[in-house]
C-alpha cells in the first residue's frame, strides 16, 4: 500500500471546504488507492475551530477508508508542516464598505504569512492550489512569498470557469462534456476571463463550426460563464461552494495523475508564452503529466481573442500593481 499524503486544506469550515474535505478523503482527488492525512487551517476565532471539530467529527462518522489521520490547526506553521498538497480556500470576503484595494490589501496579509508558511514547513514539492478570491493575485503573492520553493508549485483556480464553459458548450452542440475536447480559458478567475472554445472538437469536429454563431459566443456564451458566479448567488442566495469544490478536486487531480494529453485549464505563472509577461498567475490551456503541466503552445490568437487576453491581463496587472508595495 501506498504511504499517505498530507493534505492541508485553508478555510477548511467554509463552505467550499464543507463540500470538498469529504471528497478529498473519499479518494476523488489523489485516487482510490492513495491514503491522506488532513490537516485542516482556519482561523483562531473560536466559532471557527469549533465549527472545525464539528466538521472533523462529520469526517470521522464517514469511516473512511483512505483517511490516516486529520489534524485542526489556526497556524499555517503547523498546518503546513510536510505537506504534500496545499489548497488555500479560506480568504478574507468583502464586507460592507470594503473598497476592492481594501480586499487586496487584506488577501495579501493573509497570503504574504501563508506563502512564507508554505516556504518554512512544506515539502519542496508541494502543489499549491489557492481557491480564496481574488485566487490569481493571492497565488501570485505566495509564490512571491515563498522564495525557497519553486514558482512552478503555485497555481490559481480557473478549472470552475473551465467546467462551467465546458458544460454550455456542451448543451448548446448537444453533446456530452465528455465528448468536447480542447476547451480552455484565459486570464483571471474574474467576469474577466477568456473562455475560449475555437480550438475545440467533439468527434474530431470543430465546435466552433458547428456552432457558427459569433454572436452567440459574444452575447450569450461569453457573458453566462464570466456571470456564472453572481448568477449562482441571486439562485441560491450563497456563492457556489460544491461546484467550485469539485474544481478543485479537478483541478488537483489532473495535476497529479495526468490527463493523459487532453486539455484543461491551470492558472499558472506564465513563463512568457503568448505574449503573457512572466511571472503573471494567468489561465492557460494546459496538457499535464507525471505532476508536471506544460502550457499548449502555438495556438493562432485572432484580434477578438487577443483583445479579450489583453483585457484580463489589464485586470491583472492592476491587481498585482496594488499590491506592489506588500510583496518583496
Ligand atoms: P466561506 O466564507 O464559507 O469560508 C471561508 C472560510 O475561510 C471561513 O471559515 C473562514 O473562517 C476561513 N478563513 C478566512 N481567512 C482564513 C485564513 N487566513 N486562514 C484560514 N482560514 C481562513 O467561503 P467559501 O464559500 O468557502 O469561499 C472561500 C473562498 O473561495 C472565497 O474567497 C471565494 O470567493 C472563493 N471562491 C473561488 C472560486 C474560484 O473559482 N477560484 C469559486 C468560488 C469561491
Amino acid at each position: 500500500t501506498k504511504s499517505p499524503m498530507r493534505v492541508s486544506v485553508s478555510g477548511a469550515a467554509g463552505q467550499i471546504g464543507y463540500a470538498l474535505l469529504f471528497r478529498i478523503a473519499n479518494g476523488d482527488m489523489l485516487g482510490k488507492d492513495q491514503p491522506v492525512i488532513l490537516q485542516l487551517l482556519e482561523i483562531a476565532d473560536e466559532k471557527a475551530q469549533k465549527a472545525l471539530q464539528g466538521v472533523m467529527m462529520e469526517i470521522n462518522d464517514c469511516a473512511f477508508p483512505l483517511l490516516a489521520g486529520m489534524t485542526a490547526h489556526s497556524d499555517p506553521m503547523t498546518a503546513f508542516k510536510d505537506i504534500d498538497f496545499a489548497l488555500l480556500v479560506g480568504a478574507r470576503p468583502r464586507g460592507p464598505g470594503m473598497e476592492r484595494k481594501d480586499l487586496l490589501e487584506a488577501n495579501a496579509q493573509i497570503f504574504t504569512v501563508q506563502g512564507k508558511a508554505l516556504d518554512a514547513v512544506a515539502k519542496r514539492t508541494v502543489k499549491v492550489l489557492v481557491v480564496g478570491n481574488p485566487a490569481n493575485t493571492n497565488a501570485y503573492i505566495a509564490m512571491k512569498s515563498a522564495p525557497g520553493l519553486p514558482s512552478k508549485n503555485f497555481t490559481a483556480m480557473l478549472r470552475l470557469d473551465h467546467n462551467r464553459a465546458l458544460s454550455q458548450v456542451a448543451a448548446k452542440v448537444n453533446k456530452s462534456v465528455t465528448e468536447i475536447e480542447k476547451m480552455c480559458v484565459w486570464g483571471n478567475h474574474s467576469p474577466t476571463m477568456y473562455a475560449d472554445y475555437r480550438f475545440a472538437t467533439t468527434d474530431g469536429k470543430s465546435v466552433k463550426e458547428m456552432i457558427n454563431d459569433d454572436v452567440w459566443n459574444k452575447d450569450v456564451f461569453l457573458p453566462t460563464v464570466g456571470k456564472r458566479g453572481a448568477a449562482i448567488i441571486e439562485a441560491r442566495g450563497l456563492s457556489s461552494a460544491a461546484s467550485a469544490a469539485n474544481a478543485a478536486i479537478d483541478h488537483v487531480r489532473d495535476w497529479a495523475l495526468g490527463t493523459n494529453g487532453k486539455w484543461t485549464t491551470m492558472g499558472i505563472p506564465s513563463d512568457g508564452s503568448y505574449g503573457i509577461p512572466e511571472g503573471t498567475m494567468f489561465g492557460f490551456p494546459v496538457t499535464t503529466a507525471n505532476g508536471e503541466y506544460q502550457i499548449v503552445q502555438g495556438l493562432a490568437i485572432d484580434a477578438f481573442s487577443q483583445e479579450r487576453i489583453n483585457l484580463t491581463l489589464k485586470e491583472l496587472s492592476e491587481e498585482r500593481e496594488g499590491v506592489k508595495h506588500l510583496v518583496g
